[in-house]
Protein backbone atom coordinates (compact mmCIF):
# COMPACT_ATOMS: atom_id res chain seq x y z
CA UNK A 1 0.00 0.00 0.00
CA UNK A 2 1.09 3.67 -0.81
CA UNK A 3 0.86 6.37 1.01
CA UNK A 4 -1.20 8.91 -1.47
CA UNK A 5 -3.06 5.56 -3.09
CA UNK A 6 -5.18 6.32 -6.31
CA UNK A 7 -4.79 10.70 -5.81
CA UNK A 8 -4.86 12.21 -9.11
CA UNK A 9 -2.15 14.74 -9.03
CA UNK A 10 -0.73 17.31 -11.47
CA UNK A 11 2.87 18.34 -11.24
CA UNK A 12 4.11 21.43 -13.31
CA UNK A 13 7.46 21.27 -14.36
CA UNK A 14 7.65 18.03 -14.08
CA UNK A 15 10.09 17.09 -16.69
CA UNK A 16 13.17 17.57 -14.90
CA UNK A 17 14.87 18.23 -11.12
CA UNK A 18 12.21 18.67 -8.45
CA UNK A 19 9.05 17.77 -10.46
CA UNK A 20 10.80 14.79 -11.77
CA UNK A 21 11.61 13.50 -8.82
CA UNK A 22 8.44 13.98 -6.79
CA UNK A 23 6.40 12.71 -10.45
CA UNK A 24 8.54 9.26 -9.63
CA UNK A 25 7.83 9.38 -5.86
CA UNK A 26 3.97 10.06 -6.40
CA UNK A 27 3.57 7.14 -8.70
CA UNK A 28 5.90 4.88 -6.11
CA UNK A 29 3.39 6.01 -3.52
CA UNK A 30 0.23 4.74 -5.43
CA UNK A 31 -0.82 8.38 -7.08
CA UNK A 32 -1.71 8.96 -11.08
CA UNK A 33 0.16 11.63 -12.30
CA UNK A 34 -0.18 14.14 -14.95
CA UNK A 35 3.07 15.69 -16.10
CA UNK A 36 3.46 18.67 -17.60
CA UNK A 37 5.97 20.70 -19.06
CA UNK A 38 7.51 22.47 -22.33
CA UNK A 39 10.16 20.40 -22.61
CA UNK A 40 7.84 18.05 -25.04
CA UNK A 41 10.52 15.01 -25.47
CA UNK A 42 12.15 14.59 -21.79
CA UNK A 43 8.71 14.66 -20.43
CA UNK A 44 6.67 11.83 -22.70
CA UNK A 45 10.45 10.14 -21.95
CA UNK A 46 9.39 10.50 -18.18
CA UNK A 47 5.40 9.17 -18.36
CA UNK A 48 7.36 5.93 -20.81
CA UNK A 49 9.15 5.47 -17.83
CA UNK A 50 6.21 5.88 -15.20
CA UNK A 51 4.18 3.33 -16.82
CA UNK A 52 0.22 3.52 -16.98
CA UNK A 53 -0.11 5.58 -14.37
CA UNK A 54 1.43 8.62 -15.95
CA UNK A 55 0.64 10.64 -18.35
CA UNK A 56 1.78 14.10 -20.23
CA UNK A 57 0.87 16.91 -21.15
CA UNK A 58 2.40 20.03 -22.80
CA UNK A 59 1.79 23.21 -20.91
CA UNK A 60 3.38 26.64 -20.55
CA UNK A 61 2.50 27.82 -16.93
CA UNK A 62 2.35 31.35 -18.31
CA UNK A 63 -0.65 30.79 -20.45
CA UNK A 64 -4.02 30.74 -19.30
CA UNK A 65 -5.65 28.55 -21.94
CA UNK A 66 -2.83 25.86 -21.57
CA UNK A 67 -3.43 25.86 -17.37
CA UNK A 68 -7.03 25.18 -18.31
CA UNK A 69 -6.09 22.64 -20.88
CA UNK A 70 -4.11 20.82 -18.45
CA UNK A 71 -6.79 20.93 -15.31
CA UNK A 72 -8.98 19.70 -18.19
CA UNK A 73 -6.69 16.76 -19.47
CA UNK A 74 -6.31 15.68 -15.09
CA UNK A 75 -10.10 15.31 -14.86
CA UNK A 76 -10.85 13.46 -18.71
CA UNK A 77 -8.07 11.60 -17.72
CA UNK A 78 -8.47 10.31 -14.26
CA UNK A 79 -11.97 11.78 -13.14
CA UNK A 80 -10.68 13.92 -10.62
CA UNK A 81 -7.80 16.02 -9.17
CA UNK A 82 -6.52 15.83 -5.86
CA UNK A 83 -3.05 17.15 -6.05
CA UNK A 84 -1.78 20.56 -7.44
CA UNK A 85 1.98 21.36 -7.31
CA UNK A 86 2.85 24.45 -9.07
CA UNK A 87 6.79 23.06 -9.32
CA UNK A 88 7.84 25.00 -13.41
CA UNK A 89 10.35 27.50 -12.64
CA UNK A 90 13.55 29.30 -14.08
CA UNK A 91 16.20 30.99 -12.60
CA UNK A 92 14.48 34.23 -14.10
CA UNK A 93 16.61 37.69 -15.25
CA UNK A 94 19.46 38.74 -12.72
CA UNK A 95 21.40 41.75 -12.53
CA UNK A 96 21.65 45.35 -10.74
CA UNK A 97 18.11 46.93 -10.53
CA UNK A 98 18.72 49.42 -13.05
CA UNK A 99 20.00 46.90 -16.08
CA UNK A 100 16.92 44.46 -15.86
CA UNK A 101 14.43 44.97 -19.21
CA UNK A 102 10.66 44.81 -18.29
CA UNK A 103 10.41 42.49 -20.89
CA UNK A 104 12.94 40.05 -19.03
CA UNK A 105 11.85 41.21 -15.91
CA UNK A 106 7.34 40.75 -17.01
CA UNK A 107 8.69 36.74 -18.12
CA UNK A 108 10.12 35.79 -14.68
CA UNK A 109 6.68 37.33 -12.98
CA UNK A 110 4.68 35.44 -15.87
CA UNK A 111 6.60 31.69 -14.96
CA UNK A 112 7.49 31.62 -11.25
CA UNK A 113 4.11 33.88 -9.94
CA UNK A 114 1.34 33.93 -12.87
CA UNK A 115 1.95 30.36 -13.62
CA UNK A 116 1.53 29.57 -9.24
CA UNK A 117 -1.69 31.84 -9.50
CA UNK A 118 -3.32 30.63 -12.88
CA UNK A 119 -3.10 26.55 -11.70
CA UNK A 120 -4.95 27.61 -8.61
CA UNK A 121 -7.65 29.76 -10.43
CA UNK A 122 -8.34 26.54 -12.24
CA UNK A 123 -7.73 23.94 -9.89
CA UNK A 124 -9.84 25.00 -7.10
CA UNK A 125 -13.45 24.86 -9.08
CA UNK A 126 -12.90 21.20 -9.67
CA UNK A 127 -11.45 20.39 -5.91
CA UNK A 128 -14.49 22.52 -4.74
CA UNK A 129 -16.82 20.59 -6.32
CA UNK A 130 -15.22 17.36 -5.41
CA UNK A 131 -14.98 18.62 -1.78
CA UNK A 132 -11.46 19.03 -0.88
CA UNK A 133 -7.68 18.80 -2.31
CA UNK A 134 -4.14 19.79 -1.74
CA UNK A 135 -2.32 22.36 -3.40
CA UNK A 136 1.66 22.97 -2.93
CA UNK A 137 3.07 25.92 -4.98
CA UNK A 138 7.27 25.87 -4.75
CA UNK A 139 8.40 28.79 -3.52
CA UNK A 140 12.25 29.43 -2.89
CA UNK A 141 14.72 30.22 0.50
CA UNK A 142 14.86 33.24 -2.01
CA UNK A 143 11.36 33.96 -1.27
CA UNK A 144 12.41 34.08 2.85
CA UNK A 145 15.43 36.27 2.15
CA UNK A 146 16.83 39.09 -0.37
CA UNK A 147 19.34 37.53 -2.88
CA UNK A 148 21.55 39.80 -4.87
CA UNK A 149 20.96 40.78 -8.14
CA UNK A 150 18.49 38.57 -8.05
CA UNK A 151 15.09 40.54 -7.87
CA UNK A 152 12.24 39.34 -9.94
CA UNK A 153 13.13 35.71 -8.77
CA UNK A 154 13.00 36.48 -5.39
CA UNK A 155 10.21 38.96 -5.16
CA UNK A 156 7.80 36.43 -7.33
CA UNK A 157 8.93 33.43 -4.54
CA UNK A 158 8.39 36.05 -1.61
CA UNK A 159 4.76 37.02 -3.25
CA UNK A 160 4.25 32.97 -3.86
CA UNK A 161 4.35 32.46 -0.03
CA UNK A 162 1.80 35.53 0.55
CA UNK A 163 -0.54 34.03 -2.26
CA UNK A 164 -0.31 30.51 -0.81
CA UNK A 165 -1.51 31.99 2.47
CA UNK A 166 -4.48 34.02 1.20
CA UNK A 167 -5.58 31.38 -0.72
CA UNK A 168 -4.94 28.47 1.84
CA UNK A 169 -7.48 31.20 4.31
CA UNK A 170 -10.29 30.77 1.10
CA UNK A 171 -10.14 27.29 0.74
CA UNK A 172 -9.88 25.89 4.07
CA UNK A 173 -13.76 25.94 4.26
CA UNK A 174 -13.75 23.48 1.03
CA UNK A 175 -11.08 21.19 2.62
CA UNK A 176 -8.03 22.35 0.31
CA UNK A 177 -5.11 23.07 1.82
CA UNK A 178 -2.85 25.27 0.65
CA UNK A 179 1.21 24.98 1.59
CA UNK A 180 4.35 26.24 0.05
CA UNK A 181 7.81 24.73 0.30
CA UNK A 182 11.12 26.93 0.57
CA UNK A 183 13.81 24.84 -1.07
CA UNK A 184 17.81 25.62 -0.44
CA UNK A 185 20.24 24.67 -2.74
CA UNK A 186 18.96 21.57 -4.92
CA UNK A 187 21.20 19.90 -7.54
CA UNK A 188 19.24 20.06 -10.74
CA UNK A 189 19.26 21.62 -14.05
CA UNK A 190 18.25 25.14 -13.21
CA UNK A 191 21.42 26.46 -12.94
CA UNK A 192 22.86 25.58 -16.56
CA UNK A 193 19.91 26.31 -17.65
CA UNK A 194 20.10 30.01 -16.23
CA UNK A 195 23.32 29.95 -18.45
CA UNK A 196 21.49 28.25 -21.19
CA UNK A 197 22.48 24.69 -20.95
CA UNK A 198 20.50 22.04 -22.17
CA UNK A 199 18.99 19.48 -19.33
CA UNK A 200 21.58 16.71 -20.90
CA UNK A 201 24.68 19.21 -20.42
CA UNK A 202 23.17 20.14 -17.16
CA UNK A 203 23.23 16.83 -16.14
CA UNK A 204 27.25 16.97 -16.97
CA UNK A 205 27.70 19.44 -14.54
CA UNK A 206 25.84 17.51 -11.27
CA UNK A 207 28.99 16.17 -9.87
CA UNK A 208 30.68 19.45 -9.80
CA UNK A 209 27.33 21.07 -8.25
CA UNK A 210 27.02 18.41 -5.53
CA UNK A 211 30.49 18.70 -3.85
CA UNK A 212 30.24 22.50 -4.16
CA UNK A 213 26.55 22.32 -2.26
CA UNK A 214 27.61 20.03 0.16
CA UNK A 215 29.44 23.33 1.78
CA UNK A 216 26.60 25.43 1.47
CA UNK A 217 25.01 24.98 4.43
CA UNK A 218 25.03 23.44 8.01
CA UNK A 219 23.98 19.85 7.00
CA UNK A 220 27.09 18.94 5.20
CA UNK A 221 25.41 16.91 1.68
CA UNK A 222 24.35 18.70 -1.23
CA UNK A 223 20.15 19.44 -1.07
CA UNK A 224 18.72 16.61 -3.88
CA UNK A 225 15.85 16.83 -5.69
CA UNK A 226 14.40 13.54 -3.76
CA UNK A 227 14.52 16.08 -0.37
CA UNK A 228 12.07 18.39 -2.23
CA UNK A 229 9.50 15.28 -3.01
CA UNK A 230 9.50 13.64 0.41
CA UNK A 231 8.52 17.37 2.03
CA UNK A 232 6.06 16.99 -1.39
CA UNK A 233 4.74 13.59 -0.52
CA UNK A 234 4.79 14.66 3.47
CA UNK A 235 2.31 18.04 2.22
CA UNK A 236 0.02 15.54 -0.10
CA UNK A 237 -0.61 13.06 2.16
CA UNK A 238 -3.05 12.66 5.04
CA UNK A 239 -0.02 12.90 7.96
CA UNK A 240 -0.49 16.41 7.34
CA UNK A 241 -4.11 17.00 7.09
CA UNK A 242 -4.09 19.78 10.18
CA UNK A 243 -1.35 22.17 7.97
CA UNK A 244 -2.52 24.65 5.68
CA UNK A 245 -0.97 28.40 4.71
CA UNK A 246 2.41 26.73 5.59
CA UNK A 247 5.76 27.75 4.22
CA UNK A 248 8.17 24.08 4.64
CA UNK A 249 11.60 25.21 4.38
CA UNK A 250 13.69 22.49 3.54
CA UNK A 251 17.32 23.55 3.31
CA UNK A 252 19.75 21.50 5.42
CA UNK A 253 19.96 24.92 7.63
CA UNK A 254 20.47 27.60 5.09
CA UNK A 255 18.21 29.92 6.02
CA UNK A 256 18.28 29.50 9.70
CA UNK A 257 21.05 31.97 10.49
CA UNK A 258 24.46 32.44 9.77
CA UNK A 259 27.21 29.18 8.75
CA UNK A 260 29.24 29.03 12.00
CA UNK A 261 32.56 29.28 9.64
CA UNK A 262 31.32 32.67 8.53
CA UNK A 263 29.89 34.00 12.23
CA UNK A 264 33.94 32.80 13.42
CA UNK A 265 35.11 35.22 10.55
CA UNK A 266 33.04 37.84 11.45
CA UNK A 267 33.58 37.49 15.13
CA UNK A 268 37.24 37.67 14.26
CA UNK A 269 36.94 40.35 12.33
CA UNK A 270 35.37 42.55 15.06
CA UNK A 271 37.59 41.75 17.72
CA UNK A 272 40.34 42.70 15.46
CA UNK A 273 38.78 45.89 14.71
CA UNK A 274 38.70 46.00 18.47
CA UNK A 275 42.56 45.79 18.68
CA UNK A 276 41.61 41.91 20.63
CA UNK A 277 43.75 38.72 19.01
CA UNK A 278 41.24 36.89 18.21
CA UNK A 279 42.78 33.91 19.01
CA UNK A 280 43.07 34.50 22.95
N1 LIG B 1 17.14 23.84 -7.63
C1 LIG B 1 17.13 24.71 -6.64
O1 LIG B 1 18.17 24.96 -5.97
C2 LIG B 1 15.85 25.42 -6.28
C3 LIG B 1 15.85 26.18 -5.10
C4 LIG B 1 14.69 26.85 -4.74
C5 LIG B 1 13.55 26.75 -5.52
N2 LIG B 1 13.57 26.01 -6.67
C6 LIG B 1 12.34 25.96 -7.46
O2 LIG B 1 12.00 24.62 -7.73
C7 LIG B 1 11.21 24.56 -8.93
C8 LIG B 1 11.74 23.46 -9.83
O3 LIG B 1 13.05 23.80 -10.28
P1 LIG B 1 14.22 22.73 -10.50
O4 LIG B 1 15.33 23.14 -9.64
O5 LIG B 1 13.68 21.38 -10.43
O6 LIG B 1 14.66 23.14 -11.99
P2 LIG B 1 14.60 22.35 -13.37
O7 LIG B 1 15.15 23.28 -14.37
O8 LIG B 1 15.23 21.00 -13.24
O9 LIG B 1 13.04 22.14 -13.59
C9 LIG B 1 12.17 23.20 -13.92
C10 LIG B 1 11.17 22.70 -14.94
O10 LIG B 1 10.25 23.77 -15.19
C11 LIG B 1 9.99 23.77 -16.58
N3 LIG B 1 9.53 25.10 -17.04
C12 LIG B 1 10.26 26.24 -17.17
N4 LIG B 1 9.49 27.21 -17.67
C13 LIG B 1 8.26 26.69 -17.85
C14 LIG B 1 7.02 27.19 -18.34
N5 LIG B 1 6.91 28.46 -18.78
N6 LIG B 1 5.95 26.36 -18.35
C15 LIG B 1 6.06 25.09 -17.94
N7 LIG B 1 7.20 24.54 -17.49
C16 LIG B 1 8.28 25.34 -17.46
C17 LIG B 1 11.33 23.40 -17.23
O11 LIG B 1 11.15 22.94 -18.56
C18 LIG B 1 11.83 22.33 -16.28
O12 LIG B 1 11.43 21.03 -16.68
C19 LIG B 1 11.29 25.97 -9.54
O13 LIG B 1 10.11 26.67 -9.24
C20 LIG B 1 12.48 26.60 -8.83
O14 LIG B 1 12.40 28.00 -8.79
C21 LIG B 1 14.70 25.34 -7.06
Amino acid sequence: MGRIDDIVAVITGGASGIGEATARLFVKEGAKVVVSDIQDEQGLKLVEKLGENATYIHADVSLEDDMKGMVDHAVKTYGRLDCLINNAGMGGVKGEIESIAVEGFDQTIAILLRGVFLGMKHTAPVMKKQGGGNIINISSVAGLRGVSQNHPYSAAKAAVLQLTRTVAMELAYYKIRVNSICPGSIVTSIFGAARGLSSAESAKTYENLKRLFEKGQPIRRAGLPEDIANAALWLASDDSSFVTGHALVVDGGISAGQMWTQQMRWIDAIESTLGLDPSE
